[in-house]
């Protein structure tokens, strides 16, 4: 029980690697806050922590909105009974050619992955100050250090996040917060949909076999436990090998 009366938000949670973590800290005794944009999948992954004997709440909101990602926090905060751990993981990857990528994608990766990590943090940040206890992790991705052709605005956004748990991670490194970053390599969820294949085929990893959410869960559970409480500002790549 590596996270005994802890308590957990994760956006993005309704699905993939998000709803990995959900599974994973609630098994490790936290009680997890599950955010999504889409309702159903929050529902879903409520009844698969549920069913293992955890405790999960829904906080739907779209990270990308500030006022509804500050109230969302406030609301988590309310039913868990504070609020020690936040996974900014929602994410979305549609793949096109650069001459492609329209100034509303463009803004669109951004607001995702940037606003989205910025949002979260200005809600969440204030609390663990307080408490002097705190685990900021977002989920970037190998994309952030190799860069992946068809997906200039993905991996400008992904890079866009390690630059900012470095900077955040060092702020705030004296006040027992620590805020880290995993990069999966390539896991099977359904955002593999909007993946261009010749990505998909690159990434195959050595290990010889595609990752899991469950892969990237235990990294996370690691950055989220008192043992962690050394390693801030770093970036950890789950990725099989294909580096
Ligand atoms: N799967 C991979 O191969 C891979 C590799 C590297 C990084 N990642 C990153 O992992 C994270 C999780 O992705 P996944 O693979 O589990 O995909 P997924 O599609 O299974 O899950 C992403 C979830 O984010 C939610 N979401 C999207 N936009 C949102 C918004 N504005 N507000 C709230 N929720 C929103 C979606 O509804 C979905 O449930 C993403 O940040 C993604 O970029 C995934």
């Amino acid at each position: 029980m590596r996270l005994a009366g802890k308590k957990a938000l994760i956006t993005g949670a309704g699905s993939g690697i998000g709803r990995g973590m959900a599974l994973l800290f609630a098994q490790n005794g936290a009680v997890v806050g599950v955010n999504d944009i889409n309702p159903t999948r929050i529902e879903e992954t409520i009844a698969l922590v549920e069913a293992e004997g955890g405790k999960a709440v829904g906080v739907p909101f779209d990270v990308t909105n500030f006022d509804a990602v500050n109230s969302g926090v406030n609301q988590a905060r309310e039913a868990l009974g504070g609020l020690d751990i936040f996974c900014a993981n929602a994410g979305i990857a549609p793949s096109a050619d650069f001459v492609d990528i329209s100034p509303e994608a463009w803004d669109t990766m951004m607001k995702v992955h940037l606003y989205g990590v910025f949002n979260g943090c200005k809600a969440v940040l204030p609390g663990m100050l307080e408490q002097s206890w705190g685990r900021i992790i977002v989920t970037s991705s190998m994309s952030a250090v190799s860069g992946d052709k068809h997906l200039t605005h993905y991996s400008a956004a992904k890079a866009g996040q390690v630059g900012f748990i470095r900077a955040l991670a060092r702020e705030v490194a004296d006040a027992g917060v620590t805020v880290n970053a995993i990069a999966p390599g390539l896991v099977q969820t359904n955002i593999l949909g909007e993946v261009d294949s010749e990505v998909i085929e690159r990434y195959l990893p050595p290990v010889g076999r595609i990752g899991q959410p469950k892969d990237q869960a235990y990294a996370a559970l690691y950055l989220a436990s008192d043992e962690a409480e050394f390693v801030t500002g770093h970036l950890l790549q789950v990725n099989g090998g294909s580096f």
